[in-house]
């Protein structure tokens, strides 16, 4: 029996991540294997809407895997937040013939896609794509490794400087809600403390980091400041320390989109290329509106109402780590 599934549309959206290209090679690859072809929707939503569709081929796909970004660009869009604005989209789906849509993006692009697909009915299966890596029911998302790594490698050359002049760096990263990069990082890069939205408040984490730092024996250190664990960020955290401590020769650096460029690592290439291929399977599997992740490195399918929905825990022990190794 032929699978009733013929046409899939693909697209990325909200912020981009490396490794979204290496997904959305993936896709396609598998999909044409499977004999289902694939249209590539620009712009995220606003190109479902605006019908930017392109029919791709496995040479479309070629010569991506290593390029950070995304060739099928990203958009957030307002629009398709409304009725109306799915509605415009539901018209392209039904224009162009596509029978299931496949999402690459973050919880802001799982909801849209959750709504579209109750509300036309239409098979969607989300793949996590996001540096933030807080989409819960998968242990990683697409880009978060990579960004990792940038983050750590600023962080290593901001510590050589750092160490040099004897100053305390506050270093802000992204995350949006979430403070997963900014923990790892900080246990990667060795720093003195980190100040995330998810612990304690920002007074005692930051009375813990002057402590752990400066107080000690130590004459620099490196604080990672998630961006939204205080308003104002890095450079709020900064006029505290500088009041209470003006001998601490305080410096800011706020990482900001530096985070999300660069070629994906060898981890997300391997991850995005096994989600893209896992989606299809998904699809095969007549799975719909869930992501697919993983969880102790096997393929999970997670319906999207609780990819959505639940919260995903930063892990007591990699903040205990912390703690101990600061010290
Ligand atoms: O969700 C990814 C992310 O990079 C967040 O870490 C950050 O808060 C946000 O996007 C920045 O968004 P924009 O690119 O729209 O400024």
């Amino acid at each position: 029996m032929e699978y009733a599934i013929k046409t899939i549309g693909v697209l990325t959206s909200g912020g981009d991540a490396p490794g979204m290209n290496a997904a959305v090679r993936a896709v396609v690859r598998a999909a044409i294997i499977n004999n289902i072809r694939v249209k590539a929707v620009f712009r995220g939503y606003k190109g479902l809407m605006d019908d930017e569709v392109q029919e791709f081929t496995s040479q479309d796909v070629s010569g991506i895997i290593q390029r950070g970004g995304t060739i099928l660009k990203s958009a957030r869009s307002e629009e398709f937040r409304t009725q109306e604005g799915r509605a415009r989209a539901y018209a392209t789906i039904k224009k162009e013939k596509i029978d299931a849509l496949i999402v690459i993006g973050g919880d802001g692009s799982f909801t849209g896609a959750r709504l579209l697909a109750q509300e036309y009915n239409i098979p969607v299966i989300g793949i996590p794509g996001t540096i933030d890596n807080d989409l819960w029911g998968t242990d990683a998302t697409i880009g978060y490794d990579t960004a990792l790594n940038t983050i750590m490698e600023c962080v290593d050359k901001l510590r050589d400087t750092g160490t040099s002049h004897e100053r305390l760096f506050l270093v802000e990263v992204m995350g949006r809600d979430a403070g997963f990069l900014t923990l790892s990082a900080a246990i990667a890069a060795g720093a003195e403390a980190a100040i995330i939205p998810e612990k304690a408040t920002v007074a005692e984490q930051l009375e813990a980091a002057i402590g752990h730092g400066r107080r000690k024996h130590k004459n620099s250190s490196i604080v990672l400041v998630q961006e939204h664990a205080i308003e104002g960020g890095a450079q709020a955290v900064a006029k505290v320390i500088e009041q209470s401590h003006p001998e601490y020769g305080t410096r800011v650096t706020i990482l900001g989109h530096l985070q999300r460029g660069g070629s994906p690592t060898a981890y997300d290439r391997i991850l995005a290329s096994r989600l893209g291929c896992a989606a299809i399977q998904a699809l095969l599997d007549e799975q719909r509106s869930i992501m697919v992740g993983v969880q102790n490195s096997e393929i999970v399918y997670v319906p999207l109402t609780q990819a959505i929905k639940y919260k995903k825990n930063i892990k007591d022990d990699k903040w205990q780590a912390l703690q101990v190794l600061s010290i």
